[in-house]
């Protein structure tokens, strides 16, 4: 089964980093669109153009499927648009049911982080008027995340002046979870964590979006997993410095979910 995964850029390897995990004898095929990085603050008409140019590519690659590893270009692709493609196309939105649903405790509030288009999306606000019905939800973009996420800075007294700075308007006390709803702000959790007082849980669409691609693919999660990788950087093949960027990424990513995973098991499993 050969399954393209796209973003605009090195976001869309968490989602990776989850479906190698998970998704059973896959050749995946990994596309940054680095050269127009970030989407998030581009216009609808510009990332659609983007995103119908890598659909095109994955097409002439005979993929079985998409994954959309991107909630701004999930944010402006509507079905209709994803209908004119002849493989299944999977998107990923902000996990705002998830968090009301699973994480919420009373008196809590939620925070939602994307990109400044998906925070503005209609889709963001329509899903907001089905499951927020008790006002808990608050928004935020944050942009300087997706920028820092692809210069390679996580761990810097910067990133977290600049989250700081952004969420100095609200109370951080009464915030119990975080959804993560740009790919790219994965990478932060340790920031987060450093700057809300209490303690939070962090969502994220991922899961979801590959348990649906597997579902239109009739396949099961499993966890003996081969696979194969080819990556592309706005459709050239990755150089090796690309590649060699990539596995210090996977690394990253590896550490959050080893760490986190642990939290999330402590709070809500023990
Ligand atoms: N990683 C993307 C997302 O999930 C977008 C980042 C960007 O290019 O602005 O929304």
């Amino acid at each position: 089964m050969k399954v393209g995964i796209f973003d605009s850029g090195i976001g869309g390897l968490s989602v990776l980093h989850h479906a190698m995990k998970v998704m059973p004898q896959t050749h995946f095929l990994y596309y940054a669109d680095r050269e127009h990085v970030p989407y998030g603050e581009k216009t609808v008409e510009e990332i659609r153009g983007f995103v119908e140019e890598i659909l095109n590519f994955f097409i002439e690659k005979q993929v079985d499927a998409v994954l959309i590893a991107c909630n701004t270009a999930t944010s402006v692709s509507d079905m209709e648009f994803r209908s004119r493609f002849p493989v299944p196309i999977v998107g990923m939105e902000p996990a705002v049911k998830k968090a009301v649903e699973q994480y919420h405790e009373e008196n809590s509030r939620i925070l939602v982080a994307a990109t400044p288009v998906t925070i503005a999306g209609n889709k963001l606000h329509l899903l907001l008027d089905r499951v927020d019905r008790e006002h808990e939800v608050d928004l935020i973009a944050l942009p300087g995340l997706v920028r820092f996420a692809e210069a390679g800075e996580f761990d810097s007294s910067q990133v977290d002046a600049y989250l700081r700075q952004e969420l100095s308007q609200f109370d951080l006390n009464r915030y119990g979870t975080v959804v993560l709803g740009c790919t790219h702000f994965n990478y932060f959790k340790r920031n987060f964590c450093r700057i809300f007082p209490g303690n939070v849980d962090f969502v994220d669409g991922k899961g979801g979006s590959i348990r649906q691609l597997l579902r239109l693919l009739h396949q099961e999660e499993a966890s003996d997993c081969s696979h194969q990788v080819d990556y592309y950087f706005s459709g050239k093949p990755a150089s090796e410095t690309e590649l060699k960027q990539i596995e210090m990424y996977l690394t990253r990513l590896e550490e959050m979910y080893q760490i986190y995973r642990r939290k999330a098991n402590a709070k809500h499993f023990l």
